[in-house]
């Protein structure tokens, strides 16, 4: 049975969600699912804005076929080639033969490597500053490379003046009845996974998405739909501020984020004395992991948010603990740059990990170490809780100098 959500005189969400996936792009967990959002414009010309994954093939063509009541599919604008908003292209193609298929150059290449059918027959390739007139309203096409692959580009409907996002401006998390943002805890639940989601799959392309928000600036807003999450009307301004401080690498808040793993238990006793001192002097944002347990998507997002990172692990086989060596990748290869470091080291007879995960934080721009690696044999020692007294000083000295 069909499930649309009237969004306008003439626009209709036809989208849907998948509460069974357990790994979004097959590594980033979805315990609240995932949506995959589509929006059918039902002007003058019918105009489909992306398809959906293939897990909603069946709710999403009931949705297209309701909201077009009958009428032919003139247009669908393809806004991002990977598969979660692109898979059912071919078959769309099959249903509606007469439609012509709006995107990049870029994105036609694609549709010929991922689809069969003839897509010359289709495709109308759009460039930056394009416009496609529908009847009442008008698209202007802005290219958006990079956010999340090259071939992306978004639109603004200039009539109604709303920006269809792509994948920016998107969460993980299935659609819950409410399609708004102002229907919702914004701020403290779905700003939450909106991080996660945009620093795991955007956040290495800070450069690009800071072209696209200055390219969005020039437009009047009013409503954002992207291809993944709520829709969004009263937040904006306040979630392109988010997208301004990530994409820019500039911490969103004051805070310490500690990322261990520990083998028999002596690093992390370390970890949590230095965690208890920070609190008594005064430190509020505080957030301990256990990078071999806690997902790496939820720790990455955590370095993004706050200020300063202290990383602790032991020595392995001569080099970094494999799961804390998997964390740094994904920090390095998300290109997280501007924080402050702090490291301890462990190794019960040659520790060597501090100065290896040294070299991997250097290959970020902007990062700086408070102080020097402290190195445990072991377990901690008396001898050396003024040491780790002083690392607990200079974070906080750190923090309260605005440093
Ligand atoms: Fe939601 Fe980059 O695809």
């Amino acid at each position: 049975m069909q499930n649309i959500r009237k969004l306008s005189d003439d626009l209709y969400y036809v989208g849907c969600s998948d509460r069974r996936l357990a790994l979004f792009e097959s590594a980033y967990p979805v315990p609240d699912g995932m949506s995959y959002n589509s929006y059918l414009l039902n002007d003058e010309k019918t105009v489909l804005f992306d398809t959906v994954d293939k897990a909603c093939a069946l709710q999403f063509f009931e949705n297209v076929d309701a909201a077009l009541d009958g009428r032919n599919l003139d247009y669908l604008v393809v806004h991002h080639m990977e598969p979660d908003h692109a898979a059912l292209i071919s078959e769309l193609v099959k249903k509606y033969p007469n439609v012509k298929i709006v995107c990049t150059a870029k994105a036609k290449d694609m549709i010929k490597q991922f689809f069969d059918f003839d897509a010359d027959n289709f495709v109308q390739v759009v460039k930056e500053g394009d416009t496609l007139n529908t009847g009442k309203h008008e698209l202007a096409f802005i290219s958006a490379p990079m956010v999340h692959w090259p071939e992306v580009m978004v639109s603004y409907d200039k009539t109604d003046k709303t920006l269809y996002s792509a994948d920016a401006f998107g969460s993980f998390g299935a659609i819950n009845g409410n399609l708004y943002d102002d229907e919702v805890d914004f701020n403290d639940g779905y700003l939450s996974e909106a991080r996660r989601y945009y620093t795991n799959i955007v956040g290495k392309y800070g450069t690009q998405v800071q072209m696209l928000l200055k390219k969005v600036s020039q437009f009047d807003v009013k409503v954002i739909y992207p291809l993944h999450g709520l829709i969004i009307r009263k937040n904006i301004s306040e979630f392109i501020e988010k997208y301004n401080r990530w994409s820019l690498y500039m911490p969103e808040e004051n805070g310490v984020l500690i990322a261990y793993s520990s083998v028999y238990g002596g690093t992390e006793n370390v970890i949590n004395i230095l965690a208890s001192k920070l609190a008594d002097k005064g430190i509020k944002n505080i957030k301990v992991f256990d990078v071999s347990y806690s997902n790496h998507s939820d720790v990455l997002a955590q370095a993004f948010r706050y200020s300063h990172i202290v990383l602790a692990t032991t020595t392995y086989n001569m080099g970094i603990f494999e799961s804390m060596h998997s964390f740094l990748t994904s920090l390095v290869s998300h290109n997280l740059q501007n924080r402050k470091y702090v490291l301890v080291e462990n190794g019960s007879w040659a520790p060597a990990c501090g100065g290896q995960m040294k070299i991997e934080i250097e290959k970020l721009k902007g990062s700086e170490f408070l102080t020097d690696t402290l190195c445990i044999k072991s377990a901690l020692k008396s001898d050396q809780l003024s040491d780790l007294e002083n690392m607990a000083d200079m974070i906080v000295n750190s923090i309260k100098g605005g440093n």
